[in-house]
């Protein structure tokens, strides 16, 4: 699998220990960085996992802010992304199973580095359901679209 992961300065160190856990599972790591923990602007690596996500040049994408939500935020911007904040085990597994979420974001301020392992493992591990959530997954793409087309 190739996960896309990026951080602002908040989630810098956090994101050190992610890619590691990834590597170490054998996952091919596309680090759109920071590369240190300098101040940062999270839309910038928020836009970049989300194209390698968006174009299908990986699979899934990791983003690591304060909070994780201003990446979720810039993330959802990007059409095919489907970003999720989760905070606890229940909902990453089913931002997965029932929202086939592409990208998990998560705030280093918010979640230790241990939790923070646990969801991206089930992040990783956790298949879309697919069934009856199809058709509600495919309305979410349905908004990617230009606002006033049809
Ligand atoms: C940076 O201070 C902080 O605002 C950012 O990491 C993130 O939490 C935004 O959502």
């Amino acid at each position: 699998m190739r996960v896309a992961l990026g951080a602002d300065h908040a989630g810098f160190e956090l994101k050190v220990r992610l890619r590691a856990v990834l590597e170490e599972r054998g996952v091919e790591v596309l680090d759109c960085g920071v590369d240190a923990p300098r101040p940062a602007d999270y839309p910038d690596q928020a836009a970049a996992v989300a194209a390698l996500v968006g174009r299908g040049e990986a699979e899934r994408g990791v983003l690591v802010c304060g909070t994780g939500v201003g990446m979720a935020i810039a993330a959802n911007k990007v059409a095919g992304v489907r970003a999720a904040n989760c905070h606890e085990l229940f909902v990453a597994r089913l931002a997965r199973a029932h929202n086939d979420a592409n990208v998990l974001t998560l705030g280093a301020r918010v979640v230790g580095a241990g939790l923070a392992e646990a969801l991206v493992e089930a992040f990783l591990d956790t298949p879309y359901e697919g069934g009856r959530h199809e058709r509600r997954v495919a309305k979410i793409g349905a908004l990617d679209r230009p606002a006033g087309r049809d």
